[in-house]
């Protein structure tokens, strides 16, 4: 004898609690549904059952065939939805509310530098200047007593603009314009970015930092030059730095000076850092020319100053021990990251 309707609703039930993929949910639905399935088998044992019973038995059937659709279909709507759980459960988590977590950045070396020599300025009356990177032949060169066929223009090659404008080569570029706007007595600072046209070496750079200052006002002398200098160093090297000045030439100064400090590595005892000289060259200066104070519009006859022009960068290499100067320009974190914030 068929298998019985009931007999058939239990075992459809079993199989359909075992199913678990896809594949087996479109297999039960063809044994059961299909047409040759064994829900349309059923209606063979229509031929055995009485007339009047027949009618009732179709409904069943097709009730059973109806549950058996929906109750697959539910399967395949639930193990959807737990498949999407699944994903959404396995999904990487963006909380944009959440703080960054990469590791936290530092400022560069030059500017860490330049902040702290800003400060020490500062604390001694200077104010702290901006200027122009792209600037004119007269504020780089004429109003600082370099005529055009003055051989100190060879030293400082740059990069021309086509209008005849130029990048700066020297923070001094700003003296003039900072002269006009204050005029004396003055003290200022004016850090910036420099370039010249160099062959590029662990020592050299086409684009660097200086900071540039003058301090203008009655009775200035070297010693006040010394003074300053010497102060501010030892307070960036946190300690005592010595001092001294070498006769040095530049056409905006007169008389003009290397300074040197004592060597930091070796303490003055002469080391392959210093050439064993036990000093390093760090902040030509001098006492400011005549002709530049007159162009900056300063009375001469009343007021003399002194200038400097220390290499930001060579400090920064100095404070935090880097051999290449190339690194600082790099972008390469790698290196700058050593560098405290
Ligand atoms: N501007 C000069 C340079 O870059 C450096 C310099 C020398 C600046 C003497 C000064 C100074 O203020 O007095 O080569």
């Amino acid at each position: 004898m068929a298998i019985s309707l009931e007999e058939l609703r239990e075992q459809f039930y079993e199989n359909l609690k075992n199913a678990d993929s896809s594949e087996a949910f479109e297999q039960l639905r063809v044994r059961y549904l299909g047409k040759k399935g064994e829900v349309t088998g059923l209606l063979k044992n229509m031929g055995a059952l009485a007339a009047d019973q027949r009618k009732e038995y179709g409904q069943k059937v097709n009730q059973l065939k109806n549950a058996v659709e929906q109750a697959i279909a539910d399967r395949i709507a639930e193990a959807h939805a737990k498949d999407l759980e699944n994903k959404i459960a396995l999904a990487p988590r963006f909380d944009l509310t959440q703080p960054v977590q990469l590791p936290e950045g530092s400022y560069h070396p030059i500017t860490l530098v330049q902040r702290e020599v800003e400060q020490i300025f500062a604390s001694m009356g200077f104010t702290i200047e901006d200027y122009d990177e792209i600037v004119d032949d007269y504020h780089c060169f004429e109003a600082l007593n370099i005529p055009k066929h003055h051989p100190a223009r060879d030293m400082q090659d740059t990069y021309y603009l086509s209008n005849g404008q130029l990048l700066k080569t020297h923070t001094s570029a700003a003296q003039n314009a900072i002269m006009r706007k204050y005029g004396a007595p003055l003290r200022a600072i004016f850090p910036g970015r420099c370039f010249r046209n160099e062959s590029t070496d662990a020592c050299h750079e086409n684009t660097f930092f200086q900071m540039e200052g003058i301090m203008i006002d009655e009775n200035i002398s070297i010693s006040n030059l010394i003074y300053f200098m010497k102060t501010m160093l030892s307070e960036v090297f946190q300690k005592d730095i010595k001092v001294r000045l070498r006769p040095g030439f530049f056409p905006f100064v007169e008389p003009g000076f290397e300074l040197d400090i004592s060597c930091l590595i070796c303490g003055g005892e002469g080391c392959p850092s210093c050439k064993n000289s036990g000093w390093l060259e760090l902040c030509p200066c001098g006492m400011i020319h005549p002709n530049v104070l007159k162009a900056g519009g300063i009375d001469t006859e009343k007021y003399t100053g002194f200038a400097f022009g220390l290499g930001l960068t060579r400090l920064a290499m100095m404070k935090y021990g880097v051999k290449d100067i190339r690194d600082l320009n790099s972008g390469n974190l790698k290196s700058l990251s050593q560098f405290v914030k």
